[in-house]
C-alpha cells in the first residue's frame, strides 16, 4: 500500500460487485481502479487519492449496500503455490509489521483463493503454517474468531496479496464477509440464516419484541427463529408450515394468501417477509397490512432484484414505502441471493 493512496480488496456476493465498485465510485469520485480477480465478485481497487484510513473511514460510514468486505492490501508477493514458498515470502513481512512485532495481540489469519490456486494448499494448512510463524513473537495468540488483527490473503496462482487490518476495518469479521451458521438439527429451512443474518447486521435483538407477523412464511425458518426469542408469531402462507413450527403455543397461523387475512389494527412491533415476488406487488402486499403494525414498529423485508436494476430496485421500492415506512438500513446480506435486506421502520 502506498503512502498517498490505498490498494484494497473489494468482496461482494455473485454478480453483484459491479454494484459494489459503483457504491465505492460514488463516494471517491472517478480515481479509482478495478481489476477482477474473481469476476464478478472479488476485485482489486486502487485509489490514488485516499489512504487506508481515509478509505475505511468513508467506506463504513457510507455503510455500503453491496460491498460486504475489504481489506487492505499490504503487499503482494510471487509464490509457486507451495505452502512451503508461502510461508517464506510472508514469514519476515508478518513478523515484522507493527501490528505482529509487539507482541501480546489475537491474531486471525484469513485465507481465500481463486478456484485455479494451489490446488493442493487449503485454507486451514495456510493458516495453520501461517500461525507457527506468528508465535515465535511472544504473546501472540492465533484465533479464528474475536481478533484485535486480521490477517487477511488473497491467493492467485502466482502472486499473494496480504493485508493486516482491524476487523472493523474491513466491514465483515469473517473471511470475505462470508457468514458461517452452523445448521442445526431438525432446521426447517436455509432461509433461517438470512433472518439470523439481519439481526446481526442491523443491530437488532428480537428478544425485545413482543409480537411479530411472519408474512410469506413457510416452511417456517423465520417464524421458527422468532418463535425461539420468545416472540407470539402470527405466520401467513397458503403454503404448509413445517408441522415441528406448528405444534408451538405462540404461534397462530393463518394458511392463506396474505391479502385475505384480517388482522388486529397496531397489533404487532415487527413485520418480516421473505417473499420473493417481484418488487412492486411485493410493496403493495405489505403496505395492506401495514395498519396492524404500530407506529415505530420494525419491518424486515426481504426485496427481490430484478435483473440488472439492483439500485433502481432498491430506489423504488423505497419511495414507494414512504410515508408509511422509512428506510433505516439495506444491505445485500451473505445468505442473500438476488436480493437484498430491508430495515425499515414505521413512522409516527
Ligand atoms: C421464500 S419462501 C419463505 C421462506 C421462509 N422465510 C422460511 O424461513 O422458511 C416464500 C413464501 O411466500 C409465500 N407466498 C407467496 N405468495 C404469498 C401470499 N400472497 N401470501 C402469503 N404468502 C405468500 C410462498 O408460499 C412461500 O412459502
Amino acid at each position: 500500500m502506498s503512502e498517498n493512496g490505498a490498494v484494497f480488496i473489494g468482496t461482494s456476493n455473485h454478480g453483484f460487485a459491479q454494484q459494489a465498485q459503483e457504491e465505492i465510485r460514488r463516494l471517491f469520485g472517478g480515481a479509482v481502479k478495478y481489476q477482477w480477480l474473481v469476476p464478478g465478485e472479488v476485485f482489486l481497487a486502487r485509489l490514488e487519492e485516499a489512504s487506508w484510513e481515509e478509505t475505511v473511514r468513508v467506506v463504513t460510514e457510507s455503510e455500503p449496500v453491496f460491498l460486504r468486505h475489504l481489506h487492505p492490501v499490504n503487499g503482494q508477493e510471487a509464490w509457486n503455490g507451495s505452502l512451503e514458498s508461502l510461508v517464506e515470502a510472508l514469514r519476515e513481512k508478518l513478523v515484522r509489521h507493527s501490528a505482529i512485532a509487539a507482541g501480546g495481540e489475537r491474531v486471525a489469519v484469513q485465507v481465500r483463493k481463486t478456484e485455479h490456486a494451489a490446488p493442493g494448499v487449503s485454507p486451514s494448512s495456510v493458516k495453520h503454517g501461517l500461525d507457527e510463524v506468528l508465535t515465535v513473537k511472544p504473546g501472540i495468540v492465533p484465533v479464528v474468531r474475536e481478533a484485535e488483527w486480521i490477517i487477511s490473503l488473497f491467493l492467485t496462482e502466482d502472486l499473494i496479496y496480504w493485508g493486516i487490518s482491524r476487523p472493523s476495518d474491513n466491514l465483515s469479521d469473517w473471511p470475505g464477509g462470508a457468514v458461517r451458521y452452523r445448521k442445526e438439527e431438525g432446521q426447517v429451512s436455509r432461509a433461517k440464516f438470512k433472518l439470523l443474518e439481519a439481526e446481526q447486521t442491523f443491530g437488532l435483538d428480537f428478544t425485545q419484541y413482543r409480537a411479530a407477523l411472519d408474512v410469506g412464511a413457510a416452511p417456517g425458518g423465520w417464524t421458527s427463529l422468532l418463535l425461539e426469542r420468545g416472540l407470539d408469531v402470527t405466520a401467513i402462507d397458503p403454503a404448509k408450515l413445517d408441522p415441528g413450527v406448528l405444534k408451538h403455543p405462540k404461534l397462530t397461523y393463518y394458511q392463506k394468501n396474505a391479502g385475505d387475512v384480517k388482522l388486529k389494527p397496531d397489533s404487532f412491533d415487527l413485520l418480516v417477509c421473505d417473499m420473493s415476488w417481484s418488487p412492486r406487488q411485493m410493496v403493495k402486499l405489505i403496505q395492506g397490512l401495514l395498519y396492524s403494525l404500530k407506529p415505530g414498529g420494525t419491518a424486515i423485508i426481504t426485496l427481490k432484484l430484478m435483473h440488472g436494476k439492483a439500485l433502481q430496485s432498491l430506489r423504488e421500492a423505497t419511495e414507494d414505502f414512504e410515508p408509511q415506512l422509512s428506510l433505516q438500513k439495506a444491505k445485500q446480506l451473505f445468505h442473500n441471493r438476488e436480493e437484498l435486506t430491508l430495515f425499515l421502520v414505521k413512522n409516527g
